[in-house]
């Protein structure tokens, strides 16, 4: 894994960049891209959860006892952004399977391209638990500050962002909302175009994951 910035996080590892390109390929079908989408999401689970806390717990061996560690899944929040943060969220559970998973649901206007909240549930306890945005594309990110920005208002311990992809625009308008949310990434694109799509991109993810178009 490699910093864009301080915040940022580039996880450039070759089975992840592998992955991403056979699903930026417009011929890939939506069977291939959903699998390919498990997998990444799998491996930035890896890269995202390093730094949980963890605790020492007694086990006993066939042989012994022994004090081991362990990570308390149930602190973690998965917070999917719908629908397509849903596509990242399935690879995530089955590396962390006892998190929490809070959705929210906020869509694009396409004229004015701000987000708009039609849907917000989350676990209870939020002040104690760290969560875990998960979109796949962050380009005018207008969805993520908003979705960040309503988590605040639960005051949870901390606020990650996890997406397929990002741009310099979506880098850029999220550090100015959340300059302390850290941002995990498997690409940095070149620029978004004027209907807010990621160039070069992979196109629309929630229509690749769902097979909607
Ligand atoms: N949302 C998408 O699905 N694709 C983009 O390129 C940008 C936003």
């Amino acid at each position: 894994m490699t910093t864009y910035n301080d915040k940022v996080h580039l996880v450039d590892h070759p089975l992840v960049q592998h992955k991403l390109t056979l699903m930026r390929r417009k011929d890939a079908s939506t069977n291939t891209f959903r699998t390919l989408l498990n997998e990444v999401s799998m491996l930035m689970a890896y890269e995202v959860t390093r730094d949980m806390p963890m605790q020492d717990i007694e086990i006993e061996t066939p042989l012994e006892t022994m004090t081991s560690r362990v990570i308390d899944g149930k602190k973690l929040v998965f917070v999917s952004i719908l629908r397509a943060g849903n596509g990242i969220l399935e690879g995530m559970l089955s590396v962390v399977p006892g998190a929490r998973v809070g959705h929210v649901g906020l869509y694009r206007d396409p004229k004015t391209l701000t987000a708009v909240e039609y849907y917000f549930k989350m676990p209870q306890d939020m002040e104690a638990r760290d969560v875990v945005i998960v979109d796949p594309m962050l380009a005018t990110g207008n969805s993520a500050i908003a979705a960040v920005e309503r988590l605040k208002e639960l005051n949870p311990k901390s606020i990650k962002f996890v997406c397929l992809l990002t741009c310099p625009e979506g880098i850029a308008a999220m550090q100015n909302a959340h300059p302390d949310v850290h941002i995990y990434t498997a690409a940095i694109d070149r620029q978004l175009n004027s209907h807010g799509y990621i160039l070069p991109g992979l196109g629309d993810a929630g229509d690749r994951i769902f097979g909607t178009k």
